[in-house]
């Protein structure tokens, strides 16, 4: 018997979605609403596919940057048609519920924010990866206390739907469709947020020491075969191998000469 290349890969098993709540769409068209484990625990639901390796991909860079993420997760659905995987984001406990499109209400909470440099990191993974949706609401605050005792706010970035590969090859740093992510870094002075040079250029010396064989090995393979095929997976490091650097000296030169927050 020979071993297909299909096989060289495990069935998986994926936490079972056994109750849904479709209506409780939290914002976006792609957004499959609240889905529920039997032992309670809760995945907010959106398709696989390469949405779903785009917020594989967003969350690994970030977590390789030390930015917190939210947990990205493979789970099952009962489709019309049998068993499905889509992509689950497992709900974060604590979330510091406002009213995140206010910035008064976000000054507040930044005077007390323990890692506000995540943005200025964030802005790194964003233009590398073409995502132009990082607004205001793609962030999440939770209650946190740093290690030196002291209570305030910690950021969690979530929502990569619309980055590379979602988009492939990722949008040109300053050629994004949608306003958002450079929006958002107007209001950075006004929020009491100051751009961080040394966290950006950091960010990007590790996004951009980071090989094919990192996505490859530590992304794209637990995902091949259930979010994508093996060959699409190979077009993917491709790109990644010959124009990641350039997408991250192409966001360089976007902050040095002038557009910048
Ligand atoms: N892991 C999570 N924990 C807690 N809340 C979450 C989580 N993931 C998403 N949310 C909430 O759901 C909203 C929508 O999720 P998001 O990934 O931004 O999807 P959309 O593509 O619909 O904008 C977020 O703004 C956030 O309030
Ligand atoms: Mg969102």
């Amino acid at each position: 018997m020979t071993l297909s290349a299909s096989s060289l890969f495990l069935p998986g098993i994926y936490p079972l979605i056994t109750s849904r709540d479709p209506l409780q769409t939290l914002t976006g068209k792609d957004n499959l609403g609240m889905g529920y484990t039997e032992h309670g625990e809760q995945y907010m639901l959106k398709p696989g596919g390469m949405l779903g390796v785009a917020e594989f991909v967003g969350a690994r860079i970030s977590e390789a940057c030390g930015i917190p993420a939210c947990q990205p997760t493979i789970v099952t659905i009962q489709g019309i048609n049998g068993p499905e995987h889509v992509f689950g984001s497992r709900i974060e406990s604590g979330v510091h519920k406002f009213d995140q499109s206010n910035p008064r209400q976000w000054q507040s909470i930044m005077n007390l924010c323990h890692n506000r440099r995540a943005f200025s990191a964030m802005l790194a993974i964003d233009l590398t990866l073409g995502n132009d949706d990082r607004h205001w609401r793609n962030w999440l605050v939770q209650p946190t206390t740093n290690h030196h005792g002291v209570q305030g706010f910690g950021l969690r970035a979530l929502d990569f739907s619309r980055a590379w590969p979602r988009r492939h090859p990722a949008l040109h740093p300053l050629r994004h469709e949608a306003p958002a992510t450079w929006n958002a870094t107007r209001n950075w002075e006004l929020l009491g947020v100051t751009f961080d040079w040394i966290a950006f250029y950091s960010a990007c010396a590790t996004i951009s020491a980071l090989p094919a064989t990192w996505l490859s090995r530590s992304v794209l393979t637990p995902l091949t075969g259930v979010f994508l095929t093996s060959s699409q997976a190979d077009v993917l490091c491709q790109w990644w191998a010959s124009s990641l650097q350039t997408q991250v000296i192409e966001a360089i030169y976007s902050l040095e000469n002038g557009v910048r927050p």
